[in-house]
């Protein structure tokens, strides 16, 4: 009789190291005085853990992804010439232009970014993001010249490209622009 229970003891202690711990510890509930010893420390067969532990991790994978699209985005604030504010976020590489015409935001474009026109000129509202900008072409400057309210923190939007640094920029939209000033049109984004 010893005998026999020492070597049921011996099956379980296999049986735990094949990592069928709860499986054993359902087997040995049914086993009458050995129960004391093997009271299940886990509610759960291994299988639903398994269950459990991919949700988990699908889940932390799905909160990774979103923290990861946050980062690659940026925060900019467009001010309109009434003071109104717009806060949009912009993927890191897109240009202010494509952001604004995203968002219909006012800002028109008309060369559609191959600096041929000021259109879509815009002042950085704070020096300090202003610095962290790419200096401005001699082409970009030559555009600079023929905009309408040039100030020393105008800039072309389609050549503001979102990059980490610029996170939180805020942009004002001149009263008017060189080519529509003169007959008053509200330029419209395309
Ligand atoms: Fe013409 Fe920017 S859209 S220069």
């Amino acid at each position: 009789m010893f005998i026999s229970k020492l070597s049921q003891l011996g099956w379980m202690a296999r049986e735990l190291t094949r990592g069928q711990f709860a499986s054993v510890t359902r087997k040995a509930h049914l086993q009458g005085p050995y129960s004391r010893h093997f009271q299940p420390l886990v509610s759960y067969s291994f299988s639903d853990c398994k269950k459990h532990c991919t949700f988990s991790t699908t889940a932390a994978d799905n909160t990774q992804e979103e923290k990861n699209e946050q980062k690659e985005k940026i925060s900019v604030t467009f001010v309109d010439k009434d003071g109104e504010e717009k806060h949009i976020k912009v993927p890191i590489g897109m240009s202010m232009l494509e952001a604004a015409h995203e968002n219909d935001i006012e800002l028109e474009g008309a060369c559609e970014g191959s600096l041929a026109c000021s259109t879509c000129h815009v002042i950085v509202m704070d020096m300090e993001y202003y610095n962290k900008l790419e200096d401005p072409t001699d082409e970009e400057n030559d555009m600079l010249d023929l905009a309408f309210g040039l100030t020393e923190t105008s800039r072309l939007g389609c050549q503001v490209i979102a990059k980490p640094e610029l996170d939180g920029i805020r942009l004002a939209l001149p009263a008017a622009t060189r080519n529509f000033a003169v007959d008053g049109y509200v330029a419209k984004p395309h």
